[in-house]
């Protein structure tokens, strides 16, 4: 748990107007919108920023926000992200990877061309390390297609996590001893590390999907994995970020979302490809389908 544990006693309440404040001010930033239902919440990541600072009143506290004095936005973003995730998460989705969604994307490049996978957001590195290590397991054709797999999200403590890639028993409970053998190396009580070889093969970065110029920064990709964040987004913001994802995406590439998202009520520029494993969202266009077999 990386935040300081701040007892309910020790909250400094905030009014109406200034709860109203933060959420648009997070809002307008990050997409992700916080209702009265997560007052407490939010009460206490400012009150948790109020206290690292030793800033005792919320309005000098959000003047200093706002003034962006030390970073504070990347810093107050970072304590409202929800950074759930573990390895093999809906494992669903990458058995589709490997028994569907590479072998048409193969089909649709030139040869020697790079496949291009990336997750985002990708919180703390599970997802994208996920990908790899099921395509090392499952993907007969890993040895000889080049594969660049990106890893981004909007929280700079992520993905400085990610890149370190040392991991407690919950991130790991839904791999097998054997994976943890030939992927991790201990790393003192109850931690593991991924291996130098896998953690290389991972490039992570700052994104926010909400932002057109960060979204288009890596270029496009031909399958994306944008699991678990629209959840937190209202409807305008989902627009948005969906068709940030779409101008990442490689025509006929495929985006994969979490089980309780859907693209269907989001936008309609993507298709919806139902494959044995998983029902995924595909940017049409050349390798796509060509309008084939669809639903
Ligand atoms: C619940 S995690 C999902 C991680 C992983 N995709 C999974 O499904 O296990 C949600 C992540 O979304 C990130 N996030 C929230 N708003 C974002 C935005 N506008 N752009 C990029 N990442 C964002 C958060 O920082 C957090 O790490």
């Amino acid at each position: 748990m990386r935040r300081r544990a701040t007892a309910v006693s020790e909250l400094e309440p905030v009014s109406e107007e200034e709860f109203r404040r933060v959420c648009e001010f997070l809002y307008r930033r990050t997409g992700m919108l916080f209702n009265e239902a997560k007052r407490y919440y939010v009460q206490r990541r400012i009150s948790d920023r109020m206290n690292a600072l030793r800033i005792a009143s919320f309005q000098t506290y959000f003047a200093y926000l706002r003034s962006d004095a030390a970073g504070e936005i990347e810093q107050f973003i970072n304590a409202f992200t929800v950074n759930e995730t573990y390895f093999y998460r809906e494992d669903h989705q990458l058995r589709c990877l490997s028994s569907d969604l590479l072998a048409e994307r193969v089909r649709a490049k030139r040869p020697g061309e790079a496949l291009r996978i990336w997750s985002v957001p990708c919180a703390t590195g599970e997802e994208p390390y996920s990908i790899a290590i099921w395509l090392l397991e499952n993907w007969p054709e890993v040895d000889v297609q080049d594969i660049e797999i990106i890893g981004s999200d909007i929280d700079t403590q992520c993905t400085t996590a990610a890149r370190e890639a040392e991991y407690g028993a919950r991130a790991l409970m839904r791999l097998s001893p054997a994976l943890i053998e030939k992927y991790f190396v201990p790393a003192g009580k109850d931690r593991w590390r991924v291996v130098s070889d896998l953690r290389e093969s991972v490039q992570f970065s700052s994104v926010n999907i909400m932002n057109a110029t960060e979204t288009r920064q890596h270029g496009v990709f031909d399958v994306i994995f944008c699991r678990n964040v629209l959840i937190y987004f209202d409807d305008a913001s989902r627009r948005i970020a969906a068709e940030n994802l779409f101008e990442a995406l490689a025509p006929g590439g495929f985006i994969c979302l979490g089980h309780t998202e859907s693209m269907s009520r989001i936008s309609p520029l993507f298709e919806v490809r139902r494959f044995p494993d998983a029902v995924v969202y595909q940017r049409p266009g050349a390798g796509g389908n060509g309008g084939r077999g669809h639903g």
